[in-house]
């Protein structure tokens, strides 16, 4: 059974584009199964940078095939600039990029909601990307959504739009204040759109199916982290769909049974973008220093991450929730140049210790970090492609994040690029 799941294990941004794209070498198909062009993957191949939101990692190597699961919900205006950008660096989607009918269509009426939901003095901002991700969920889970098989039938398409506009257009006038929506200006975006995003429309489970049953490796490239899972993370400053492993079975068609192996992605720091609890958050010249070094800004929306030191109980509980058999510990390098390096081992709430993330985010929110202090190597790791060539408190480092996560480190990233890696 050759499905390898990778996952983010923290808020996010944790490298996952730059591990997909490293570990697809031997793959055949990378499949994303959940989020949207919330996502934001960097991948620095021969000094050329790529920014992914939608596309898998895995359309970097040639000759991959990439899908979009009936999980991930997609905007087709951002899809075909991502098609039409990475064309231009010289890299082609046609005939090797599929997205599953039963996938939900992001309208720009998502968008807006999303915007104008993050407006209201009402209610707490999340800090979403604005990318119209809740909005687009909330009508697929309420029944009311658009999935681009509907694109095929003139009238379910009419009718489903029909009532989606009205039901938006109340939401405008009794709850947002905003500009009301036009069902005929909706439709014919959807005409204007379909054209181009049709063509990529094709049977993806069945894609699977085929490659599982011919023994072919596939890779699951998870987007956003853990934490910011709909159901296992720091509710309500989340994301709207399953980020964690489990995701797969749901966003792709893929029976749990035939996942062999989770590879669980860390950064040895923390960040997270938008707003929720960060128990371990630097408000400091290192929290400075650490975006500085580590170029923390989103690659979606350019706001700046906020930075802290690595949380053991985040790590653990990835570990857990995923079944995470390997981790891939990223930005190391980005640690070279500071004295003393502290991680958090346990929580204090009220007054008391605790060792595991609560399933209350409240508890989460009184949460004061406990440390361990741990010297920095204040060398270069930068660029090591081996063990060999890490300063001895650097190895230190990597032993006891694994350590305290409970799995065992495999691949150590040291820079941006392909080869910036130390595989063990
Ligand atoms: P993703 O969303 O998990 O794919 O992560 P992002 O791409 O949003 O953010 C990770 C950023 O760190 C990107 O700009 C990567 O190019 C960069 N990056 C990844 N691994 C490393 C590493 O080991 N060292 C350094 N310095 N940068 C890295
Ligand atoms: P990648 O795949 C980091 C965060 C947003 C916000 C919350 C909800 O690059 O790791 P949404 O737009 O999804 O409704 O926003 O989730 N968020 C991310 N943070 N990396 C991401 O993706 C994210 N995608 C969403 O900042 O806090
Ligand atoms: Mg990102």
């Amino acid at each position: 059974m050759p499905v390898t799941v990778l996952v983010g294990m923290q808020w996010g941004d944790e490298g996952k584009g730059k591990v997909v794209d490293l570990l697809s070498e031997n793959k055949s198909i990378v499949a994303r199964y959940q989020g949207g062009a919330n996502a934001g993957h960097t991948v620095v191949v021969s000094g050329k940078q790529f920014v992914l939101h939608l596309i898998p990692s895995g359309i970097l190597r040639e000759g991959k095939t990439c899908l979009i699961g009936s999980g991930v919900v997609v905007d087709p205006s951002s899809l075909i600039d991502e098609i039409e950008e990475i064309k231009k660096m010289g890299v082609n989607a046609e005939g090797r990029l599929f997205i599953s009918p039963r996938a939900h269509c992001i309208l720009p009426i998502h968008r807006t909601q999303d915007v104008a939901n993050e407006n209201r003095k009402t209610q707490k901002k999340i800090g979403t990307t604005g990318k119209g991700i809740g909005p687009a969920y909330s009508d697929k889970t309420s029944r009311t959504g658009i999935p681009f098989s509907f694109f095929n039938d003139r009238e379910k398409l009419v009718s489903a739009v029909t009532a989606l506009v009205e039901r938006k257009n109340c939401l405008m006038e009794h709850l947002y204040g905003g500009e009301r929506f036009d069902a005929t200006e909706v439709l014919a975006y959807i005409d204007s759109i379909a054209p181009k995003i049709m063509p990529y429309i094709a049977d993806t489970r069945e894609k699977l199916r085929i490659a599982m049953e011919n023994g072919e490796e596939i890779l699951c490239e998870g987007a956003q982290g853990t934490m910011l899972d709909i159901d296992h993370g720091s509710y309500p400053y989340v994301t709207s769909s399953n980020t964690i492993s489990g995701g797969v079975s749901t966003g792709l068609g893929i029976s749990p049974r035939n996942v062999d192996k989770v590879i669980g992605v860390i950064k040895a720091y923390t960040t997270r973008v938008g707003e929720g609890p960060f128990p371990t958050e630097l408000h400091d010249e290192t929290g400075q220093k650490i975006q500085d070094e580590g170029g923390e800004f989103g690659a979606t929306t350019g706001r700046a991450r906020r930075c802290g030191w690595f949380d053991a109980l985040v790590a653990r509980y990835a570990v857990e929730i995923n079944g995470v058999d390997e981790i891939v510990l990223t930005k190391l390098d980005v640690l070279d140049k500071i004295e003393k390096l502290k991680v958090c081992v346990a929580y204090e709430v009220d007054g008391k210790r605790v060792e595991r993330i609560p399933d209350d985010t409240s508890i989460l929110e009184r949460a004061k970090p406990i440390y361990h202090e741990i010297d920095g190597w204040n060398s270069k790791s930068a660029g090591a492609t081996s063990m060999d060539e890490l300063p001895e408190k650097a190895k230190e480092y990597i032993k006891y994040l694994e350590e305290v996560s409970g799995a065992p480190i495999t691949i150590i990233s040291t820079g941006k690029g392909r080869e910036a890696a130390i595989i063990l």
